[in-house]
């Protein structure tokens, strides 16, 4: 009895030493500095500020992360002057502008175009393939076929600008990663909407100038996008052949399930790439991370990734750290 008891006074003592320092270790966990209160919106890149701005419109409305995330990556989409993204992207070698896309939501459900012709929004198209289809993805022309059948309209993405810049290409015809070309590349987006569910979309037109029939890493589910409620999301920029490689969202929000900040899992997921890859400097890929609790993160292989933060009434663009 006496001994029980000395047990007992023995563990009230070491808890309450101990409390305090339990609190440190599960705060250090959280990273406070980078955690902000839901809504929250996260983008690649200069495009998503605006992306961000009609994100957090619908979020702050009561809307749903999935709708804000596809609503939001439109934006970029339909902006004729981003020879990145959707409308005014740049062609393949052969003249063609090809789109490739996905979208998750806070169900686990995944969606995904790739190699889209003619078809203003793949992300779109994605979130029905998701919604209206057994399946999780579709390809060129079934995918083109499906969005035609679901009502989409045929346009046609090549402008003049995109059109004159491959006339151009065509004279070298040499095949070379652009690193952060005019600051701009595959649009992808996190938002964490009232409820606290998590969705993310990807969406690009590729390399500029890739052969006819390549696919990059935006419309691979674990490649350029992934999210897990549980957890959190990420989404990757930059050269696709490179994440594709290496699954680099996927990776990331398997780091944040193993007890990382955000932060620190896309410094990890960019190390094993960088690993991977002697010719990594040659190249960018970037990646930007949230999870559940709101805590963000973003890294880069090159200095110049910059990523949009929306929240509350603040949306500001932030240049990620970066490994070389
Ligand atoms: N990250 C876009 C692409 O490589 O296609």
């Amino acid at each position: 009895m006496r001994k029980n008891r000395r047990n007992f006074l023995f563990k009230a003592v070491l808890g309450a030493f101990a409390a305090p320092f339990l609190n440190v270790i599960s705060c250090a966990s959280r990273t406070p500095e980078n955690s902000i209160d839901f809504p929250i919106v996260i983008s690649t890149w200069y495009a998503g500020l605006n992306a961000n701005k009609e994100a957090m419109r619908i979020l702050k409305n009561g809307g749903n992360s999935l709708d804000a995330v596809e609503k939001g990556v439109k934006i970029a989409e339909a902006d004729a002057e981003n020879q990145y993204v959707g409308i005014g992207g740049k062609p393949d070698r052969d003249g063609y502008v090809t789109l490739d896309a996905c979208i998750m939501d806070w169900n686990g459900n995944a969606g995904s175009v790739s190699f889209l012709q003619d078809i203003k929004h793949p992300i779109s198209v994605a979130r029905r393939v998701m919604e209206k289809t057994p399946h999780v993805m579709l390809v060129g022309e079934g995918a083109h076929q499906f969005a035609l059948e679901e009502g989409f309209e045929k346009v046609d993405l090549l402008t003049k600008k995109s059109q004159k810049d491959w006339t151009e290409w065509k004279k070298t015809s040499e095949y070379k990663p652009i690193i952060n070309t005019e600051n701009h590349d595959t649009i992808g987006q996190l938002a964490i909407d009232k409820k606290g569910n998590i969705s993310g979309a990807c969406t690009t037109s590729g390399m500029a100038f890739k052969m006819h029939g390549r696919v990059g890493d935006s419309p691979i589910i674990g490649a350029g996008l992934f999210v897990d409620n549980e957890v959190g999301g990420a989404v990757a920029t930059g050269l696709g052949e490179a994440v594709l490689r290496t699954l680099t969202s996927f990776l990331v929000v398997e780091f944040m399930r193993d007890g990382h900040s955000p932060q620190k899992a896309c410094e990890l997921a960019i190390g094993r790439l960088v690993k991977k890859h002697s010719n990594h400097k040659d190249f960018q890929v970037a990646i930007i991370a949230l999870d559940k609790k709101g805590n963000y993160g973003s890294f880069a292989i090159q200095k110049g990734f910059e990523y949009a933060l929306a929240h509350g009434d603040s949306n500001e663009l932030a240049e990620a750290k970066s490994a070389i």
